[in-house]
């Protein structure tokens, strides 16, 4: 019986020391350590954001509310992380990075990836580079710097041209294009081609530039070119379309889900190859398990809430 009590009252005691860490039950926060911190910050090609905090202190409890906020916008595109500096296993990690006032906010931004150069090839640091946030302690301006620190691997097509010149050859059997009603990347396609980088080449036009496109005929590649020509009937002012085209066999397949959702999409190109990184690899497993609360058990904010001031759609 002993026994027993010390076990429980043990298990009690860790349970207590857990609960100090402000971010062990948030589905989007990961709460590092020196066993975790390299695989989940370095090994990566996506940026991360981290808050290196003491449970004690007044600023970190005022920011907490609003660092959830970041995680859950930043759910997909960037890595949102904290430390605990108050924790002893912590305090060399904290060092290290010279934090020296409570909360420090830091990104870590990956080296960019040149696929030019083959693998083995590719010399100098996989370390990601740091970099203090110095900026207001609001969700926008947070959010902002930290989707501006994200590695952009989408080539924009200017010219109807450089469409053709897509399509027919590149690094991958695949081209996947985004016929976009902007002008812009969209946040969610970046993150897209980080996952997919090295297996999918990644473009976007922008739907203004399709006006001459109904003249499009590539040599050996007449169903994409018939695609093509009609492509502007489907992708217009309002209306975005994600297409891959198989360059080796003359092929295409159209995304048709309703929104431009990164699980939904990452479902559609499944069937084109295997991602590195994102939804149903093996790196988005090791990191649910680092979350306390699984995705499926992941409330959705509620309407009208704070937590939906921004939308990753707006990105
Ligand atoms: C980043 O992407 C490249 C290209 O796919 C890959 O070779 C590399 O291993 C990735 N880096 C990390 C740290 O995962
Ligand atoms: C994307 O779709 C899945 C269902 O497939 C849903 O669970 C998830 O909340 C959606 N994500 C966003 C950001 O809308």
């Amino acid at each position: 019986m002993l026994w027993i009590a010390i076990i429980i009252t043990c298990l009690e005691f860790i349970t207590l020391a857990k609960a100090k860490d402000f971010y062990q039950a948030d589905a989007n926060i990961i709460e590092l350590s020196p066993s975790n911190f390299d695989d989940v910050v370095h090994r990566t090609n996506y940026t991360t954001l981290i808050e290196f905090y003491a449970p004690w202190c007044g600023y970190c409890q005022q920011i907490k509310g609003t660092m959830k906020n970041v995680g859950r916008v930043l759910d997909g595109l960037v890595q949102v992380a904290a430390v605990n500096c108050d924790e002893s296993i912590n305090k060399n990690l904290c060092a290290q990075h010279r934090v020296s006032g409570f909360p420090t906010l830091m990104v870590f931004r990956p080296p960019k990836v040149n696929l030019d150069i083959p693998y083995n090839e590719r010399v100098g640091s996989s370390y990601h580079a740091s970099e203090l946030y110095s900026g207001e302690r609001q969700l926008k301006p947070i959010v902002d710097f930290a989707l501006s620190r994200v590695k952009n691997y989408v080539k924009k097509l200017n010219k109807i041209e450089r469409l053709t010149e897509a399509v027919t050859s590149g690094r991958s059997q695949f081209a996947m294009v985004l016929f976009s009603k902007k002008d812009k990347v969209p946040t969610v396609y970046r993150s897209i081609a980080v996952d997919w980088l090295g297996v999918l080449d990644a473009y976007l036009i922008w739907n203004r530039k399709l006006d001459s496109i109904s003249n499009i005929d590539i040599e050996k590649l007449p169903r994409i070119s018939a695609f093509l020509q009609e492509v502007k009937s489907k992708a217009d002012g309002d209306n975005s379309l994600l297409v891959v085209f198989d360059r080796e066999n003359d092929n295409y397949q159209v995304y048709e889900g309703d929104s431009f959702n990164k699980t939904e999409v990452a479902k559609f190109l499944v069937a084109f190859g295997s991602a590195n990184e994102g939804p149903y690899t093996r790196r988005d497993k090791f990191l649910s398990s680092l979350k306390s609360i699984s995705k499926k058990q992941k409330k959705a904010p509620r309407k009208g809430k704070k937590a939906s001031v921004i939308d990753q759609d707006e990105l």
